[in-house]
């Protein structure tokens, strides 16, 4: 379901036409149902012969979804937190060389399964690593890139956890402890509040279907709006 851009495949601008790629961005903590509607969300964007190429954090590249992998393994159990931050980075330095910056400029849309939000979340308000620090890192692989639109999933953690926990075994996050998960909630919830331009907030406790109907709406409203 992830496209993964080769190095070698090229995406070539449009033709006399501005670029008009929009660059969109759905967070949330574990079993929010980030990837259920995400897939959602490209259906909706075709639908209205918007293209889309859908990707995720961490990877999104071949050399991404290996530091993903990386990142997610038990293997690596009491990593160092300057060096699972700055392997995020890493991985969003290749994916926004080789992915969401060409395909931006092509004047497609970009529709990613996480993102710096992610980041802010899980390393600045869940493991302690100051936020000034990742905005430093933020300002450096990013430039003045930012999404915008971010839809933020909320779940309170114990449902999020169980969603996950039926779907596969604990990754190394999902290993993590509830407050852990309780402050990258708030983390989620205190941008959300301090970006209320980019970010859109849904009840993601919900039955599937209504959470999609609230995504697709809102969805709706922001395209009218831009
Ligand atoms: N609103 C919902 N109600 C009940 N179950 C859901 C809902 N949304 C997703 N699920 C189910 O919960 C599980 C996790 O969903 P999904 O993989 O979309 O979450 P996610 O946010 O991408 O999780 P992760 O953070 O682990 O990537 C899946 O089995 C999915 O079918
Ligand atoms: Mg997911």
């Amino acid at each position: 379901m992830i496209n993964i851009i080769k190095q070698s495949d090229s995406i070539s601008p449009r033709s006399n036409s501005v670029a008009s790629g929009r660059f969109i961005t759905v967070e949330g903590g574990e079993g929010a149902g980030k990837t259920t509607q995400i897939a959602f969300m490209r259906d909706a964007l075709q639908r209205r012969g918007l293209p889309v190429v859908l990707t995720r954090e961490p990877g999104g590249t071949a050399l991404g979804e290996e530091i993903r992998t990386l990142l997610l393994s038990h293997h690596h159990e009491g990593m160092a937190l300057t060096t699972e931050t700055l392997l995020m980075f890493a991985a969003r330095a290749e994916h926004l060389e080789r992915v969401i910056r060409p395909v931006l400029a092509a004047g497609h849309w970009v529709l990613c399964d996480r993102f710096t939000d992610a980041t802010y979340a899980y390393q600045g308000g869940g493991r302690g690593l100051s936020l000034e620090q990742i905005a430093t890192l933020e300002n450096w692989v990013q430039g003045d890139l930012r999404p915008d639109l971010t839809l933020l999933l909320d779940v309170p953690v114990e449902i999020g956890l169980e969603r996950a926990a039926r779907r596969s075994t604990a990754d190394r996050f999902e290993r993590e402890e509830k407050a852990f998960f309780e402050r990258v909630r708030a983390t989620y919830l205190q941008r959300a509040q301090q970006h209320p331009d980019r970010y859109r907030r849904v009840d993601a406790a919900r039955p599937i279907a209504q959470v999609q109907a609230e995504v697709e709406l809102l969805l709706a409203e922001w395209l009218e709006r831009r």
